[in-house]
């Protein structure tokens, strides 16, 4: 594990983006598991830039989603399909995406497609990963599952008002642990104690994240979340 703290949300952003750029440039076809959630999102418009600027090539990613509501009428903005398509998928200029719906049919193309290179993760309030809510071991399959009240209460700023949606599809914890290589971003003395848990505490299903320790983990961590 390699533990990474820089100042601030923007040298998070900086941190971040330069670690995917360096795996982009190395592998064009790279595949890539991809977090949605506030924590990522100056890291992905540091990518954008570097598209636009034309020091970043794109094209031959594979973005796969992460996670989803279920039961979301198709379309619906507030999906986290929508999100990935606006702050990553579309400024970025991927042109493959691995769309996470039917857990079966999402399973078999990222088998097909050798399985993931990277994946991008931030921390969830309680330690879930994806919507690996407390307790999930490290073989949770890709499921559909059950918000806790915490996610749900968390989930709620993107809701306004309405009800959030109560149940979701997340990639598996089996998925996530398979990555070649994993990158959690985590900004925010809110995430201080939960990132502990995860780091130094003992790997447990009720700290999904303390699993991605078996993994070849880099964690990008501001001075609010790691003193
Ligand atoms: C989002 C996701 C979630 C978030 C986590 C942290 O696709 O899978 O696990 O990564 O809830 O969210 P933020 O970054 O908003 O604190």
């Amino acid at each position: 594990v390699t533990v990474h703290v820089v100042p601030d949300a923007p040298a998070l952003a900086d941190a971040a983006a330069e670690w995917l750029a360096q795996r982009i440039a190395r592998t064009p076809a790279l595949t890539v598991l991809v977090a949605t959630g506030q924590t990522p999102m100056g890291m992905y418009a540091q990518l954008a830039e570097r598209v636009r600027a034309g020091t970043l090539d794109c094209s031959g990613v594979t973005a796969v989603q992460l996670d989803e509501y279920a039961g979301l009428p198709e379309g619906d903005p507030r999906s986290l399909r929508a999100w990935m398509l606006r702050s990553f998928v579309t400024p970025l200029g991927v042109q493959t995406v691995v769309p996470l719906l039917d857990p079966a049919a999402f399973t078999g193309r990222l088998a097909a497609l050798g399985g993931l290179d990277v994946a991008v993760l931030g921390l969830g309030p309680n330690g879930h990963v994806g919507f690996n809510e407390p307790p999930s071991g490290p073989d949770a399959p890709t499921r559909e599952v059950a918000l806790t009240p915490e996610s749900l209460r968390s989930n709620a700023a993107y809701w306004s008002g309405l009800t959030v949606p109560t149940r979701a599809v997340t990639a598996g914890m089996d998925v996530i642990l398979g990555a070649r290589e994993t990158l959690l971003l985590v900004s925010g003395a809110h995430k201080c104690a939960i990132l502990s848990e995860a780091l130094d505490g003992p790997e447990t299903p009720l700290v999904p994240a303390s699993f991605l320790r078996r993994t070849a983990l880099t964690v990008l961590a501001d001075r609010d979340a790691r003193p």
